[in-house]
């Protein structure tokens, strides 16, 4: 048994996620984790919503709400969305809670111990209407390079250049819309990444079981050289900034930057967790305190692998203090809706809170998983997710799971058949299903999920064929001995094929293993290479036929939700 810290990248405040947004950490953290537990594992499974920054203070403005309110009532809002779709995490923490304010103010007092804190003073831009300066959000101009007329201080939307406040033509407030404004200079707390550089490239040349894409941003950024960055922001809402413990002069109307408070939230929903549960944290964060045989593995999309294999790593190695550092991690491309952008102004593409009024949970992760963007982006659409739906879990498992059970409990009174013995038949598929669990198992560990998807589906028509080749309905008339082997290892294949699913859906996964009355303690991965799991089930054992497992996705309704959400 081994001990797996896993986190999901922490999902914005700032309004309900998309299905872009689950299928590219929260959704495959969560089979990651289910499926490490299956195996006997120990997992603390960790997330949080990131509640700091201007996004959530301009999310917040704009309903009119007064910050900590709009977060407060966000958070439960996302909490019960990750809920609906059966997100198992230990703990669903926030940023803005007490243990990673104190962490985030640790960490910075214990890098300026070690040199890597400097005050610098730059230009930024300043608002005398609003009697203060200005983030580089809450500036607003004509971009200078495409002259679009809306441009952000920090991002020209739309020729999407990175820019600087004072770049901008005809520069003007976001929060009072006042262009009187001027250039004036402020302090700002800089980490120096450059002086790590070395210590960081160090830890990614060791770092080899990270996969491609991780490793090669990690290197762009490391052959560009860190570069120092501002970790504080002209704000209200976020971490004070302190010093020994008391405000730092000069600072009183900063708080940290979100990027340099929201990773350390990681460690602080652990604090979070410990404390709501009585676990211990330390064994799980600290190599000093136990966390040395922790494997730790993160998830996320591709934009935040900087900040993970960079800018995080500087800031708890640079503190000199035995953290635990990501071992394993697993970066996605983009969902696109479509092959667009999901936009909740525009109305386009689906959301956690709308997907479950549609359909339950499970439909959507199967989708999303055996879809998963790994190697590229990948387009959502409505017409795909009903094919995959219809043919995969309505047809495909949905389907063998019916016919045999129902067949059980007219043929045979719903307990497992005695008679009979197994033929070649039966040795055949107890030998291919083992080889297909194995490769599933390996595609798990390495967390490729279409791999593990398509592995699951695969032996889930190997199922079908046997039945096709079997007939026990046809054998009943005139062989009652083979009718019952088939349907023995029908029901047997039933609850493997239901125990293996449960990573990816969970709840029909349920369904199935309750109708069938396998205990708990029998749900739990198979080791690999075990041909004797085809006559695992007592003879005898009663079972009842679940309902209907899946039901399809008519035309009608993609025509309905296309009308809704927006389609191609
Ligand atoms: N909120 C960020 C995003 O959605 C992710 C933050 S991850 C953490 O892109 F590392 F900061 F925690
Ligand atoms: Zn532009």
């Amino acid at each position: 048994m081994a001990r797996f810290l896993i986190t999901s990248a922490l999902p914005y405040i700032n309004g309900i996620k998309h299905l872009g947004n689950l299928a590219g950490s929260m959704l495959p953290a969560d089979v990651h984790a289910r499926f490490r537990r299956l195996q006997g594992h120990e997992v603390l499974f960790l997330c949080a919503t990131d509640e700091h920054g201007t996004p959530a203070e301009l999310a917040a403005a704009e309903a009119g709400q007064d910050v900590r309110a709009y977060c407060d009532e966000q958070h439960l809002i996302q909490r019960a969305a990750c809920d609906g779709f059966r997100l198992s995490f230990d703990h669903f923490g926030r940023s803005s809670n007490a243990p990673n304010h104190a962490l985030t103010q640790h960490f910075c007092e214990k890098l300026e111990a070690a040199g890597l804190i400097e005050e610098r003073t730059s230009k930024q831009v300043y608002s005398v209407d609003d009697g203060r300066f200005l983030p580089d959000r809450y500036v607003e101009g004509t971009c200078p390079h495409c002259a679009f007329e809306r441009a952000r201080g920090d991002q020209c939307d739309n020729c999407g250049r990175l820019l600087d406040p004072t770049e901008l033509k005809n520069p003007r407030s976001k929060i009072s819309g006042s262009t009187n404004l001027e250039v004036r200079d402020t302090a700002h707390l800089f980490l120096l990444q450059g002086k790590m550089q070395e210590r960081i490239r160090a830890w990614v040349d060791a770092s080899t079981e990270w996969p491609h894409l991780a490793r090669s941003i990690a290197y762009k950024w490391l052959d560009e050289g860190l570069i120092d960055r501002a970790i504080t922001r002209d704000l209200s809402w976020g971490v004070k900034v302190t010093q020994e413990g008391r405000p730092r002069p000069g600072f009183e109307n900063k708080v940290f930057y979100v990027w340099f408070d929201a990773p350390i939230e990681y460690i602080a929903a652990g604090a979070e967790w410990a404390e709501a549960t009585g676990g211990n944290w330390e064994r799980w964060w600290r190599t000093d305190k136990g966390a040395n045989d922790v494997t730790y593995v993160q998830f996320m999309g591709k934009d935040n692998v900087a900040f993970h294999t960079v800018s995080f790593p500087v800031t708890i190695m640079g503190s000199g203090e035995p953290w635990k550092l990501v071992d394993r991690l697993k970066a996605f491309n983009w969902v696109t809706w479509y092959g667009g952008k999901f936009s909740t102004s525009e109305k386009r593409g689906i959301f956690m809170d709308r997907a479950l009024e549609l359909l339950p949970s499970d439909y959507w992760r199967w989708y999303l998983m055996a879809n998963a963007p790994e190697s590229s982006d990948a387009a959502f659409t409505l017409e795909q997710f009903q094919q995959t739906v219809n043919a995969d879990l309505a047809n495909v498992f949905g389907n063998f799971v019916n016919r045999i059970t129902r067949f059980g409990a007219s043929k045979f009174d719903a307990k497992v058949p005695d008679g009979g013995a197994p033929g070649d038949l039966e040795a055949k598929l107890a030998k291919d299903v083992a080889e297909r669990i194995t490769a599933l198992t390996r595609h798990h560990e390495d967390m490729e999920f279409r791999k593990a998807a398509a592995e699951l589906r695969a032996l889930w028509v190997l199922g079908n064929e046997y039945l096709q080749v079997a007939a026990p309905w046809t054998a009943f008339k005139t062989d009652v001995d083979y009718a019952a082997v088939g349907v023995r290892t029908g029901l047997n294949l039933v609850a493997l094929f239901a125990i293996l699913a449960q990573p990816f859906v969970p709840d029909a996964a349920k369904t199935v293993l309750d109708a069938l009355n396998i205990p708990e303690a029998s749900r739990s991965w198979p080791k690999a290479g075990d041909t004797g799991l085809l006559d695992t089930l007592p003879r005898g054992h009663a079972f009842t036929p679940p309902d209907v497992l899946f039901k399809k996705i008519e035309d009608a309704d993609v025509a309905a939700w296309t009308e809704m959400f927006g389609g191609g």
